[in-house]
């Protein structure tokens, strides 16, 4: 039998830094668990565009659809702002999500006790915080059309379309209640019924799926707005948020920075399941390019590594593995090992990138 197959697209900015410890922590689990991956490498966003003038090549799309699980470090930088938006390095990254038909986004927020001092928000606010924020990923204002800055008499006007089909809507609705009744059974709905009809189609559909399949998941709705308050107001009120794609990103940001750093917070994207029960899936950390800190060897590789376990778990079956490496991740930062954007310590001295990896590696030969 052929080993599992994943395509890593370590793309821009601090991409390729912290990609680097996730390809040691996979060559970790071939030599040490006996799970070995097939690993393709190739380019996307900025660097794709370096190369091919386009963000994302029709190559590297095909081969991303044939592999097991794609995983992305980041895309752009401030050297493609003057890019037309269909060569942007952000578009290579929306294709993939596109035509990989990836719905639901799975990005949790979860407060390690270690860091529980570096949230903005008290300690006892956020301590013990695990929440799941599923955000729909293919369709809704990224994707809708018309869009485009069009001219009005002597003006011009710029477009976006917030557009969503009610199949849309209950596939991302059935992956949260699918969710949540492997973590605490609640899930909270967000939308802007108040002040959009796709809104108020979200929360019907929503309230239908639940009432028809998942009666036994307890079921909220909340607008949009109040849903960003109350996630800084009393964040461990949530379990499992599912909402659209706009809200998504902004709430999930939100989220995360509940947890002290956009550097811990990983992500998966998948799509429906394959004849092989596998869904499509792509598997990314939240936080962006950072061009700011960029090849400085700064930037911390634990989103990364944490979008490798999540692949583990959610592409490969692999939960126990996936928990040893967690459980790693978790025992570095109580040991105090810190890169530069985690340090609320006094006296503390950074680790490099390289540096973290080695501590997390270190921490997996202790497991075994
Ligand atoms: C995210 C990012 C992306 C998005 C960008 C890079 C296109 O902010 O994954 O949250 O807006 O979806
Ligand atoms: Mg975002």
């Amino acid at each position: 039998m052929s080993n599992p197959s994943l395509l890593i697209l370590a793309g821009d900015g601090i991409g390729p830094e912290v990609m680097t410890e996730v390809k040691r922590v996979i060559d970790w689990f071939g030599a040490k668990r006996d799970l070995a991956f097939d690993v393709e490498e190739d380019l996307v966003g900025g660097a794709a565009y370096d190369k091919h003038g386009t963000p994302l090549h029709d190559d590297t799309m095909a081969r991303a659809l044939q592999v097991d699980a794609v995983l992305l470090g980041a895309v752009g930088g401030p050297k493609y702002d003057a890019l037309d938006f269909s060569e942007k390095p952000e578009r290579g990254l929306l294709r993939l999500r596109k035509e990989m038909d990836l719905f639901s986004n799975l990005r949790p927020a979860q407060c390690f006790d270690a860091l529980a001092d570096f949230s903005s928000l008290k300690k006892d606010i956020v301590s013990g915080l695990d929440i799941m924020i599923v955000r729909e990923l293919t369709s809704g204002v990224y994707f809708g059309e018309p869009r485009g800055i069009f001219k009005e008499g002597n003006e011009r006007v710029g477009i976006n379309t917030q557009r969503y089909t009610e199949s849309e809507i209950d596939r991302v609705a059935r992956s949260a209640f699918e969710l949540a009744r492997r973590r605490s059974n609640k899930v909270c709905s967000m939308e802007k019924a108040n002040v959009m009809e796709s809104g108020v189609l979200w929360r019907e559909v929503v309230q239908k799926v639940h009432d028809t399949d998942y009666p036994d998941v307890e079921l909220t709705h909340m607008y949009a707005d109040n849903g960003a308050m109350q996630l800084v107001r009393a964040p461990k009120q949530f379990d499992v948020i599912v909402t659209d794609n706009l809200f998504g990103d902004i709430l999930s940001d939100c989220a995360a920075m509940l947890t002290g750093s956009l550097g811990m917070l990983p992500s998966a994207s998948l799509g429906a399941p394959n004849a092989d029960g596998r869904p499509k899936a792509l598997y990314e950390p939240v936080h962006g390019s950072a061009p700011d800190i960029a090849g400085q060897g700064k930037a911390n590789p634990i989103a990364c590594i944490l979008s490798f376990a999540m692949a583990l778990r959610y592409s490969f079956d692999q939960g126990d593995e996936a928990a040893r490496l967690e459980a790693a991740v978790e025992k570095v930062l109580a040991d105090g090992v810190r890169t530069a954007d985690l340090l609320a310590e006094e006296g503390v001295t950074p680790v490099s990138t390289t540096g973290m990896g080695d501590a997390i590696l270190a921490a997996l030969d202790a497991s075994l």
